[in-house]
């Protein structure tokens, strides 16, 4: 049987078709390896099922001379060099489509919380501090009718769009890429440049790969062509939103709230973050279900299994690997 790392826990029903048919070898505590443990425990296996919290690069794979996949358990991969893998000829895989609306929910729960003071909420109840009912006391904003604005109109930027229909919202969307006109139509979602979506959007929800292009995407002046009364929802990547100006912008209410699940340093969050009464902050949990988690796992086993046993992953990152 093929020998394959995976680096951390995975659900029970992934683990067992892992052990099923390939020799794992999975360290004993559910922690980040380090550099060293990596690239020993990598050096003579075939596969690697991986998750974001491991970096692949150039000095990992020279260490690992047999490696033909590495299958990362998420659907972003910006934690693997994928263009040293493709040199290399070691396929790399993702796990898109069964996190979409597991990602999409949970996009709407950060709006919600934040918008409507959810958790400043939990946080005074908790405290002993409800001892009245008063009529003007954690009011928040209406979500309902106002604008939302996706940055990123692939798979979950539309699954968050079509949620919106049941808050009556008015929907815009940039993307480097328009979406066909029938999807438009059928989601109600306008099309527009990013400096509209900036200026108009009451909500702006990231929903992009973190690439070299969407690296700081949203900073100080993006931030500050943002409505004062606007808030920004990332479950993302956190590197998309310049930390530092995002910080400054709740601090300076440039931007009156923020919904985040990721931050640029995970797990480190900035500690002007943490002490922002108007972000909600989320341990990167967006497509954290039961289902879904178990969903993922078994999708990334899979994909290793394919290529080591010769079969098209279906998932590729990138596939022209499998054409050489
Ligand atoms: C999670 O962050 C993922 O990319 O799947």
């Amino acid at each position: 049987m093929p020998r394959v790392l995976i680096t951390r826990e995975l659900p029970r029903e992934a683990l067992a078709v892992a052990h099923q048919r390939f020799d794992v070898d999975l360290p004993p505590t559910d922690r980040p390896l380090s550099r060293g443990e990596f690239m020993s425990r990598l050096r003579d296996k075939a596969g690697l099922v991986c998750l974001l919290t491991d970096t692949i690069d150039e000095e990992i794979l020279n260490a690992a001379p047999s490696l033909k996949v590495v299958s990362n358990v998420a659907v972003g991969y910006n934690n693997i060099d994928v263009a040293a893998c493709t040199r290399r000829g070691v396929v790399v895989t993702n796990t898109p489509g069964v996190l979409t609306e597991t990602t999409a929910d949970f996009t709407w729960a950060l709006l919600l919380a934040v918008a409507r003071r959810v958790v400043e909420g939990d946080r005074y109840v908790r405290s002993g501090q409800f001892k009245e009912w008063q009529l003007l006391f954690l009011l928040g904003t209406d979500v309902h009718g106002k604008t939302l604005g996706i940055l990123g109109f692939g798979r979950i930027g539309q699954a968050v769009a079509r949620r919106a229909r049941g808050f009556g919202m008015r929907l815009l969307y940039y993307d480097p890429q328009r979406v066909d006109r029938v999807v438009e139509d059928e989601l109600g979602a306008r099309y527009v440049d990013k400096a509209a979506l900036l200026r108009e959007s009451d909500f702006l929800t990231i929903h992009a790969l973190l690439t070299p292009e969407t690296h700081h995407l949203i900073g100080a002046n993006e931030l500050r062509a943002m409505k004062p009364t606007a808030f920004l929802i990332n479950a993302a990547r956190g590197p998309i939103v310049h930390e530092e100006a995002l910080v400054q912008a709740l601090r300076e209410g440039w931007i009156a709230g923020a919904g985040l699940d990721v931050y640029e340093e995970e797990p480190t969050v900035h500690p002007g973050l943490l002490e922002a009464k108007n972000a909600v902050l989320a341990p990167h949990i967006a497509s954290a279900s039961r289902e879904t988690r178990t969903k993922m796992a078994l999708m990334a086993v899979e994909n290793c299994l394919a290529v080591l046993e010769g079969r098209i992953p279906p998932n590729p990152v990138n596939p022209e690997v499998l054409k050489t």
